[in-house]
């Protein structure tokens, strides 16, 4: 399996962190793209740094890298993940407006009819912001919020986390043991 995984500027980039070390257990084959806001993004929330993640992934492209072939529609792939996904992001991709590689790469998924999948975050949502995601999910891009479930008993941050990642490797039909499913859930 081929992906692109994108990081963008929103909070919760340890998402991102998670599912780059998922998908390289998994022997996925990663094409990473890191936001400049989503660079500093890790720098605030994270301990590990750009180059910790970059090696996480087996190619690594600049934001303004124009000969990535993740650019390019004969450059076959399995998908894309973009986690966490910003607000400009989402808006870029709802319009059309490929002006850095990880919206050019998205639009590519998108006109080639490949599985996107984005991890928007953004607290309180706008009615903009709604429109937008209204725009991709009617484009079939299936959003998967940063919202974590209480009903898997999660014992601290890394719980959270796992939930989010394992419903998108869920989506991309990736077997994993991240969460228990609901039938698995100890009754109280
Ligand atoms: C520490 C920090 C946290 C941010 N958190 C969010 C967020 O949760 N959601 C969001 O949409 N934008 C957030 N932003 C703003 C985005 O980074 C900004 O809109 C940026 O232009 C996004 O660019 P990108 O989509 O190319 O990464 C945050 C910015 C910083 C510096």
């Amino acid at each position: 399996m081929r992906l692109i995984v994108a990081i963008t500027g929103a909070s919760g980039v340890i998402y991102g962190k998670r599912m780059l070390e998922v998908l390289r257990r998994k022997n996925v084959e990663t094409h990473l793209v890191i936001s400049k806001a989503g660079e500093k993004v890790i720098e605030h929330e994270l301990d590990a740094s750009k180059s910790d993640l970059k090696k996480l992934a087996n190619y690594v492209y600049d934001m303004d890298d124009w000969s990535a072939p993740i650019v390019s529609g004969s450059f076959k792939t399995d998908g894309m993940v973009i986690i966490p996904c910003s607000m400009k992001t989402l808006a870029g991709i709802a319009h059309g407006y490929s002006d850095n590689i990880i919206l050019r790469a998205a639009d590519v998924t998108l006109k080639e009819k490949r599985k996107l999948i984005i991890v928007p975050r953004e607290t309180p949502l706008s009615a903009i912001h709604l429109r937008n995601m209204l725009e991709l999910a009617e484009e079939n891009v299936t959003i998967v919020p940063a919202m974590p479930a209480y009903y898997h008993e999660p014992k601290g941050i890394d719980d959270l986390v796992d939930f989010v990642v394992g419903k998108v490797l869920d989506l991309l039909g990736i077997k994993h043991t991240l969460t228990k499913g609901w039938s698995n859930r100890t009754p109280k």
